[in-house]
């Protein structure tokens, strides 16, 4: 069986090894629902501006859901020399329809048909990644409440730096996949817009109403010019760039609780249910997933530099090089949405680890900066401040004790105005306590935030 592509002027059967090479239906076969769709509102489209008869349009209509139904089960087989999921969808036609079958592809081209049915496939996928964000979102704002005692030290160059309460901890991730929301839904409103009846690169001389069309599809708006419409790929590398960054996310989420679970760290128990266990060593409990979450982080990224290189070299318009676009736009997707679809659970079911978390809340001198910053309140100019406390601290060092173990004395020769009202700064609590600026860890700014958060997510206090 020869591809409907293949017109009168060839005179020779293809290399059976082009139809191979060639061949793209192993990998475009998931854009089957949407390919129909498409084909769906453009018949119909078809028919209202008198180029089909209504008729032949519901024998379509009528062929293609049965085809729909065939390829959910299964039963329509696969070929290689039909190319691609669209031409096993239309010569299937044309066997049941004969000449119907055949009038299917006026005033269209594969070019912009593939578009339509990709873009559609996106917007779809785009909408189950948002939902899976706010599923985690709400998991992250859950645990607010759930750790409201916990205080954690906070990082920076992975060097202990100052306290925050947990629930700050779990809103940081949240304004992360807040961003993310976001720029799915930027890129969302460009894959919104309809190709079809753009054709092959020029548009088409038949009456076709684009409108029509693309309001059947749900799409927002037209795209306007067809010589961009049969080369964009804009609306596929948003879409990577946004799971790139998801992708990014997850991973420091990952690589940060798989040195979190260590004996090292101990902040936290993962779930066994989400461990793995060792072939050899029998009492190990692995973070596999978080470690292939971080892994396959790479994937991502990889995909997005598949696809900028893919369009980087290609002259206007469509280029054979953009049936490659599928694999990474599928692959991301699929990565992004299993990473998430166990963070989600990972995050409700982690218990951090209190009793270690306290105990060494003394660690680190995390109540150094408002130390510094209580010295500043009474007059001491900053750098001042902050070369003296980190003088105290070196002997608190030395000696081996909290700054809050230190003599009032301690404090006084740094600055004779000192009294014990310090004390109320020292210890990670009441550092967090002091803690006043806006988006800081203070505990009324959070629970301001996690108040916000709620209302967003539509989460009520119990
Ligand atoms: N399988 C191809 C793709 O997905 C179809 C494009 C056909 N257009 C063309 N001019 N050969 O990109």
């Amino acid at each position: 069986m020869t591809s409907p592509s293949r017109s009168g002027v060839f005179s020779t059967a293809p290399d059976r090894r082009v139809d191979a090479f060639t061949a793209s239906v192993d990998v475009d076969r998931r854009l089957y629902v949407h390919d129909i769709a498409g084909s769906i509102a453009h018949a119909q489209m078809l028919a209202d501006v008198g180029l089909l008869t209504g008729q032949e349009c519901c024998q379509l209509v009528e062929a293609l859901t049965a085809i729909q139904q065939e390829l959910a089960d299964g039963t329509l087989p696969l070929r290689a020399e039909l190319e691609d999921i669209h031409m096993h969808i239309e010569q299937a036609l044309i066997e049941r329809l004969g000449e119907v079958g055949r009038k299917l592809h006026t005033g269209r081209s594969r070019n912009d048909q593939v578009s339509t049915a990709l873009r559609l496939w996106i917007r779809d996928a785009l909408d189950r990644v948002d939902q899976r964000l706010v599923a985690l979102q709400r998991a992250l704002v859950t645990r607010c409440d759930r750790d409201a005692d916990i205080i954690l030290p906070a990082y920076t160059h992975l060097q202990r730096a100052q306290p925050v309460l947990a629930a700050h901890y779990w809103l940081a991730y949240c304004e992360k996949f807040e961003r993310d929301r976001q720029r799915l839904a930027d890129a969302r409103r460009r894959v919104n817009a309809c190709p079809l009846g753009t054709a092959a690169v020029a548009g088409t001389s038949l009456p076709v109403d684009r409108e029509n069309v693309a309001r059947r599809l749900g799409f927002e708006t037209l795209v306007a010019n067809s010589l961009d419409a049969s080369s964009d790929r804009d609306f596929v590398l948003e879409p990577l760039f946004v799971l790139a960054v998801i992708a990014c996310h997850l991973s420091t989420w990952a690589e940060e609780w798989i040195l979190w679970s260590t004996a090292e760290f101990g902040f936290l128990k993962l779930p066994q249910q989400f461990c793995t266990g060792s072939s050899i060593m029998p009492q190990k409990v692995n973070p596999d997933v978080l470690e292939l979450t971080r892994g396959r982080s790479a994937r991502v990224l990889g995909d997005l530099q598949t696809a900028l290189v893919l369009v980087k070299g290609l002259p206007l318009a469509y280029n054979r090089d953009l049936q490659e676009d599928k694999r990474p736009v599928f692959d991301a997707f699929d990565t992004v949405e299993a990473c998430l679809e166990l963070a989600e659970p990972l995050v409700r079911e982690t218990e951090l680890e209190t009793d270690v978390l306290r105990s060494r809340l003394d660690q680190g001198y995390l109540d150094a900066t408002t130390l510094m910053e209580y010295l500043t309140q009474r007059g001491v100019a900053q750098r001042r401040a902050h070369h003296a406390v980190g003088e105290l601290v070196r002997q608190a060092l030395e000696q081996g004790v909290a700054l809050a173990e230190l003599p009032l004395a301690a404090f006084q020769h740094l600055d004779p105005k000192v009294d014990d009202t310090v004390y109320a700064v020292l210890g990670a609590t009441n550092a967090v306590a002091a803690f006043v600026s806006a988006g800081s860890t203070a505990p009324s700014q959070v629970a301001r935030q996690v108040q916000r958060w709620k209302r967003q997510l539509g989460l009520h206090d119990d």
